[in-house]
């Protein structure tokens, strides 16, 4: 019947989900990065790049935000700009973004799986998603830490969009320099790739200059005390909450992807 196919379905879905969370552990608390590719498919990823071009036909993309670099442990007075995205913010209410709802609750169910085994942390909810956009003209993202001072935020997730990427033509390259190792992570920012890693000083990172416009869909995951504990600080200091004002109210993670 209609009911079991569709349970079957399900059923499908969240076993695969169950091993993606299981690599995920396996990865993160070895490396403290980790890839996933081919994460939805072709055609659900193809869905999501339509909304991300469609929210950039709308014109909601506004210039990411220019925080200073006592937040993004990057370097103080250096020229270049900080970074030279174009982002978007989706709370998964808006008409506009059914598939990326439907891409971060599938990022939720595979942290989810992950409960209890990632490094100490007690994952209770996130950031918003964060849609950006690098226009083609050498713009990236110089390098810094996504949370360099403890504001909560434990796990960075970001899924890519660009078919075809090509490095060397391209540029757009994600470097990552695991903090005491001599190695270094170059991840292309492929069509339906996931990325994981530490939000911490563990993981510098920085973006190479775009050649070719680059998208991505970027969340973070909170640690529960770990936020409780900034948000009683930005409270006593409301200056310093003001620099983060899109990861004020975190989201709760969605478990029940498909109703
Ligand atoms: C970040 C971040 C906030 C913003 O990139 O880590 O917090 O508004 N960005 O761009
Ligand atoms: C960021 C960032 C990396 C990427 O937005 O903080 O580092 O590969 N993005 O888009
Ligand atoms: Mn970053």
């Amino acid at each position: 019947t209609v009911v079991d196919t569709k349970q079957t379905y399900l059923a499908v879905l969240e076993s695969r989900n169950k091993s993606f969370g299981e690599y995920v552990v396996r990865c993160m608390n070895k490396f403290g990065v980790c890839v996933i590719d081919d994460f939805l498919g072709e055609t659900k990823g193809s869905e999501i790049f339509q909304e991300v071009k469609n929210i950039q036909k709308l014109g909601l993309f506004k210039r990411g935000q220019l925080v200073n670099s006592s937040t993004t442990g990057g370097p103080t007075n250096s020229t270049k700009p900080i970074r030279g995205d174009f982002i978007h913010w989706i709370d998964g209410s808006e008409k506009y973004s059914k598939n990326i709802k439907l891409l971060v609750s599938t990022m939720d169910a595979v942290i989810l799986h992950c409960a209890g085994q990632l490094g100490q942390y007690n994952i209770n909810g996130r950031t918003k998603a964060m849609v950006a956009c690098y226009p083609g003209n050498s713009s990236g993202y110089v390098r810094h830490v996504d949370n360099p001072n403890g504001d909560g935020r434990c796990v960075t997730c970001i899924y890519y969009l660009n078919k075809n990427w090509n490095g060397k033509a391209d540029g757009g390259l994600l470097q990552i320099f695991p903090e005491n190792q001599n190695r270094m992570a170059s991840i292309e920012p492929k069509f339906d790739r996931l990325l994981f890693f530490w939000s911490d000083r563990r993981n510098p990172h920085e973006v190479q200059p775009c050649i070719r416009t680059r998208y991505a869909i970027t969340i973070w995951y909170y640690d529960e005390d770990e936020r409780e504990r900034a948000v009683k600080r930005f409270k006593a200091d409301k200056t310093s909450m003001s620099l983060f004002p899109e990861h004020g109210k975190p989201s709760p993670l969605m478990s029940d992807q498909c109703s």
